[in-house]
């Protein structure tokens, strides 16, 4: 299935929020942000979606019906947009990160568990404000779940047709469930190219659950079978959930970032850009836990909260001429807001509001 559409150039908003410095210059980060009007309409008054917080519903996907799935884009496909939008824009605020893609005409993407896509269109709203010389964006995309697939495919099909960017969502198979190695080696071989940016959002926590690659590190496992994808100024860009699973005793955050330190020591060749501690402090942390916070109104719900890890991770010498600009820093120095938490694990109470 391949759907294709004209992505409208969209105005940028008033940048919002935290402060971060380049070569002593300030520069804003956005952090809460607005579901564009038209997606609004499209996901609430087209596509049947309902703002419904379902935490334990929620947990685990692959198998969720279609009645489901319109909760999901009420609900959790927003934040997945703004998770996108502010984790990319945060990126393209550094002018380095920003100068190795602003030339750039076309761009490749490859979502992991894209589900019905909230991530894809954050990335694509970020894209399109910053960089100017866009025309076409190409976007490999996988999951497990159908009736979210198809959601996807609808959304796709139904992006405003103004001659600006051209999108499009290439869903082949219609849905893929992960099992074991197997799998990951066929989405290799069918991408068979390289990508500017490989996305992984909150997904590997439902591997986890479900045990898919029992004893081994699930972000090592991921991280490792894809960053050989990523181009030259690519990033993989790994998401997850903050709590901890029922049956778990380690927070999904201190997994992932256990998995992706030792990953990094292991292997030559690339390294973390963001959060930014993490490229100074991965080659000896054991694996720190990290929450960010990031808030979207929608015609849903007004300042929905989205609490969020993440690593972006890149080749080294990419790595090294973008942190050029960028001061030595403590963990937390990088997060000077309130709303963000990177040395306390949240607890379950809160874990439930979601
Ligand atoms: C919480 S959803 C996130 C979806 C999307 N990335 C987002 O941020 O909105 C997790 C997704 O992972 C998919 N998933 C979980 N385990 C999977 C597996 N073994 N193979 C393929 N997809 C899987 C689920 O179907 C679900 O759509």
């Amino acid at each position: 299935m391949v759907f294709s559409a004209i992505f409208p150039r969209i105005k940028p908003k008033k940048p919002y929020l935290c402060l971060i410095e380049f070569h002593n210059n300030y520069r804003y980060m956005d952090k809460r942000i607005d579901l564009p009007t038209w997606l609004d309409s499209l996901i609430f008054e087209q596509l049947g979606a309902r703002y419904e917080r379902r935490p334990e519903d929620v947990q685990y996907n692959p198998d969720k019906g279609a009645d489901f799935v319109k909760i999901y884009l009420g609900t959790y496909f927003p934040r997945s947009y703004a998770e996108a939008y502010c984790i990319i824009g945060q990126l393209l605020e550094n002018p380095a990160y920003h100068a190795s893609l602003i030339e750039l005409e076309e761009i490749s993407v490859l979502d992991l568990c894209c589900g019905t896509g909230g991530e894809i269109f954050g990335l694509i709203c970020i894209l399109q404000e910053k960089l100017p010389n866009l025309k076409r964006i190409n976007i490999d995309a996988f999951d497990a779940n159908i009736h979210a697939v198809r959601k996807l495919a609808k959304l796709s099909g139904e992006i405003p047709h103004i001659d600006e960017i051209n999108v499009e969502v290439n869903l082949n198979p219609q849905a893929l469930n992960i099992y074991g190695e197997q799998n990951l080696d066929d989405i290799i071989h069918f991408a068979d190219k390289k990508y500017h940016f490989i996305l992984s959002f909150k997904a590997l926590n439902e591997f986890i659950q479900s045990k898919t690659f029992p004893d081994e590190n699930v972000y090592t496992k991921i991280a490792g079978h894809f960053l050989p994808l990523i181009t030259g100024n690519g990033a993989l860009v790994m998401t997850d959930l903050t709590h901890k699973g029922d049956s778990e005793t380690e927070f999904y955050p201190r997994i992932m970032n256990h998995g992706i330190n030792s990953l990094l020591r292991n292997i030559n060749g690339y390294r973390t850009i963001f959060p930014y501690p993490c490229f100074f402090h991965e080659d000896r942390c054991g694996g720190c836990y990290m929450q960010d916070l990031i808030q979207v109104n929608h015609s849903g719900a007004v300042s929905d909260r989205s609490k969020i890890a993440y690593r972006v991770i890149c080749h080294t010498d990419f790595a090294n001429h973008i942190m050029e600009g960028v001061s030595r820093r403590k963990c937390q120095i990088n997060y000077p807001s309130s709303w963000v938490d990177k040395a306390l694990p949240y607890n379950q109470s809160s874990y439930h509001q979601n």
